[in-house]
């Protein structure tokens, strides 16, 4: 794996790096005068477990050895029926909750055996989450919104406005940039979600049934949004999904039943 001159400010560059750590390396690509990186980056998930504790103290086993890998550029759906573990899936893979059992390889970083500041690095700067329901800001105005993951890192507030203006502009809400989100239509709100996930071109984009509360149209191009996006910064996109016509749009079909995946590969 290579690391090699950033295409961002000095400034920035030496905060991102440190902040990314070993985990990802970075190629500049072809897209590199635009500020985009190429990622060398892939996911290795190896016999994952995982169980609740319910309400009556019984121990479901919701994920009971699931075992697959993503290529870098790869976008993969995950199916299911409601309570497969889709969501639980998702969780651990983004380090929100740990794994009784198994790995998950996400470059050169092990999530599972992190600690609680690598794991905050690791989704700050390397994982975007976009939820069904998108917790928007929504007294906030769109670009305000957007910009919020660079404001975290850190990264100048002009520029992180800048970048936030052109990534809405990108899927087409350049318009809508100024507006206040509570006034948007949920579909729009969705894509605004959906750029503040990819703002910090991460290198994970975990979707958590994103499309679930969207007509089809708009869900498709979400969809199309996240493929187009994996392809284009060599990023791995994990889609949760109840829609067949979504998950077609992703490049492999894995289905979560009895705890395990049917179609890994
Ligand atoms: N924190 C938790 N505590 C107890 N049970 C949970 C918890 N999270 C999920 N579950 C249970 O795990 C199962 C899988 O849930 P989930 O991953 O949300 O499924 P899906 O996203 O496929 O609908 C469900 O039975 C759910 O109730
Ligand atoms: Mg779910």
């Amino acid at each position: 794996m290579s690391k090699v001159q950033s295409p961002k400010s000095q400034a920035e560059d030496s905060e991102t790096t440190e902040a990314r750590g070993s985990a990802r390396s970075v190629t500049q690509g072809t897209e590199a005068d635009s500020g985009l990186w190429t990622l060398d980056f892939g996911l290795k998930v190896t016999d994952l477990r995982k169980s609740f504790l319910t309400a009556t103290g019984e121990r479901i086993a919701v994920l009971r050895g699931v075992t697959f890998s993503v290529n870098p550029g790869e976008s993969v759906a995950i199916m299911g029926a409601s309570g497969a573990g889709k969501s639980t899936l998702l969780h651990l893979l983004g380090g929100l909750e740990a794994p009784d059992h198994g790995s998950i390889a996400a470059g050169d970083l092990a999530v599972e055996a992190a600690s609680q500041s690598a794991l905050a690095r690791f989704r700050n700067h390397q994982v975007g989450f976009v939820f069904q329901f998108h917790h928007l800001l929504t007294d906030l105005t769109a670009a305000e919104n957007v910009s919020l993951p660079l404001l975290v890192k850190r990264t100048n507030p002009r520029e992180a406005a800048r970048r936030a203006i052109q990534t809405l502009e990108e899927i087409g809400l350049g318009d809508r940039a100024s507006h206040l989100v509570g006034n948007l239509s949920g579909g729009e709100q969705q894509r605004v979600a959906l750029c503040r996930a990819l703002i910090n071109q991460p290198a994970i984009v975990l979707a958590d049934e994103p499309t679930g509360n969207l007509d089809d149209t708009i869900g498709d191009e979400i969809a199309r949004s996240l493929v187009k996006y994996a392809q284009k910064v060599q990023a791995v996109v994990i889609l949760a999904t109840h829609s067949h016509a979504v998950a077609s749009l992703c490049n492999r079909v894995l289905t979560l039943r009895d705890g395990r995946l049917l179609s890994a590969s």
